[in-house]
C-alpha cells in the first residue's frame, strides 16, 4: 500500500490524553501554511478528536470568513455492521481507500491513532516514516513504554505499545526496507522544575536509547490550548484573530515557539518535497504551454 508518494506522519501513544490528536492538527496546519498539500486521518473511531478539530476549523472559518487553508481530511464511519469482525473490515477497507486516494497526491499525510490498540493503529504504524509519540511529563505516562525504575529512572521491560512499535518497524523494513524514524514529545511539560521533572528526564533519555527513538525537547503546559480546540485553531493560524478572541497573545507566542521547535527537531523532508513540489508544477506548466497532446506522454506505462 505504501509508495513513494507522501511523507507519513503517525501520531501514537497508547496512553490516552497524551496529546496526539492536538500534535496531529497543529503538524498539519503548519504544514499547509508551508504551502504543502496535507491529508489527515483520523483512526480514532470512538472519540474522533482530530476529526471533531477539523470540522470547528470549517465552521469557524465559514462564520467570520476566513481565508484559512484545511487539509483533505477523512475518518472512519460511526460503525453500522452486525459483528465486530464486519465493523473492522469495513473499517480498514476505508483507510485503505484513503491512504490510496492521498499518498500519491500530497505532500504529507498525518495519521491519528487512538489510546489503544486495533489493527488498524497497527498498520497505522507499519506506513510510518515518522512516528511522534507525545509524552506527559511523569513516569506514570512513561510506564506505557517501558517499566521504569522509580529510584534510578532506568527501563526494566518494555510494555506492549513499544513492543507494537518494534513489530511496526520490522514490518516497515521488510516490505520496503525503510526504518521509521520515532521521536518522543515531551507535551505538557511542567512549568514548575522539581526533582520529580529532572528525574523525567533522565528516565525519557535512558528510555529513548533504549527504544532506538529520538527526544525532542517539546511544549509546555498551556492554558491556551483548551480554548484553540473549539474554534479549530492553531498556535499557527493568524495573531489578530487570537486577539479577536481574547486570548493571551504570550501564551500564543510561546506556543508557536515551541511548536517550531519541535517541527525542527523532527526533521521532516520539508525541501525535498519542496523541490519535487516545485519540479511537478514546472512539468505541469510546461505540458500545459504545449498543448494537450503532451498529457500523452506523460501518462503512466
Ligand atoms: N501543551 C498542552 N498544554 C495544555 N493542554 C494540552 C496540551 N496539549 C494537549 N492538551 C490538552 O490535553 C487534552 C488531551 O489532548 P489530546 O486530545 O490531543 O490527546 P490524545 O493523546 O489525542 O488523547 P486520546 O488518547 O484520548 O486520543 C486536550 O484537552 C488538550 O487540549
Ligand atoms: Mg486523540
Amino acid at each position: 500500500m505504501h509508495g513513494t508518494g507522501a511523507h507519513v506522519i503517525v501520531l501514537g501513544n497508547e496512553k490516552g490524553g497524551s496529546g496526539k490528536s492536538t500534535t496531529a492538527f497543529h503538524l498539519a496546519v503548519f504544514l499547509l501554511y508551508e504551502g504543502f498539500r496535507v491529508a489527515t486521518i483520523d483512526v480514532d473511531s470512538r472519540q474522533q478528536t482530530l476529526t471533531h478539530y477539523v470540522r470547528n476549523r470549517r465552521e469557524w472559518a465559514k462564520a467570520h470568513d476566513l481565508k484559512i487553508p484545511h487539509s483533505i481530511h477523512y475518518h472512519l464511519p460511526v460503525s453500522q455492521g452486525d459483528s465486530v469482525a464486519q465493523n473492522q473490515r469495513m473499517e480498514f477497507d476505508v483507510f485503505r481507500q484513503a491512504v490510496s486516494e492521498v499518498e500519491m497526491n500530497v505532500d504529507f499525510l498525518l495519521i491519528d491513532t487512538p489510546g489503544f490498540d486495533t489493527n488498524l493503529t497497527r498498520l497505522a504504524h507499519s506506513l510510518a516514516d515518522t512516528l511522534i509519540t507525545p509524552v506527559n511529563d511523569s513516569l506514570i505516562d512513561m510506564d506505557v513504554l517501558a517499566r521504569i525504575d522509580p529510584v534510578t529512572g532506568e527501563p526494566r521491560e518494555l510494555s506492549h505499545y513499544a513492543r507494537l512499535v518494534q513489530r511496526a518497524r520490522k514490518e516497515r523494513l521488510a516490505v520496503d526496507g525503510r526504518t521509521i524514524d520515532w521521536i518522543l514529545v515531551r507535551n505538557r511539560i511542567s512549568m514548575l522544575s522539581s526533582r520529580n521533572m529532572r528525574l523525567v528526564q533522565t528516565a525519557i533519555e535512558m528510555l529513548s536509547t533504549r527504544l532506538g527513538a529520538r527526544v525532542a525537547e517539546g511544549i509546555a503546559e498551556r492554558v491556551i490550548f483548551r480554548s484553540l480546540f473549539p474554534i479549530g485553531m492553531t498556535v499557527f493560524d493568524p495573531l489578530d484573530d487570537m486577539d479577536a478572541t481574547g486570548m493571551p497573545t504570550m501564551s500564543h507566542k510561546s506556543a508557536q515557539h515551541e511548536y517550531r521547535g519541535l517541527v525542527q527537531a523532527l526533521n521532516l523532508p520539508l525541501s525535498e518535497r519542496a523541490k519535487a513540489r516545485r519540479a511537478a508544477r514546472e512539468a505541469f506548466e510546461q505540458a500545459r504551454q504545449h498543448g494537450p497532446w503532451q498529457f500523452e506522454h506523460m501518462r503512466p506505462a
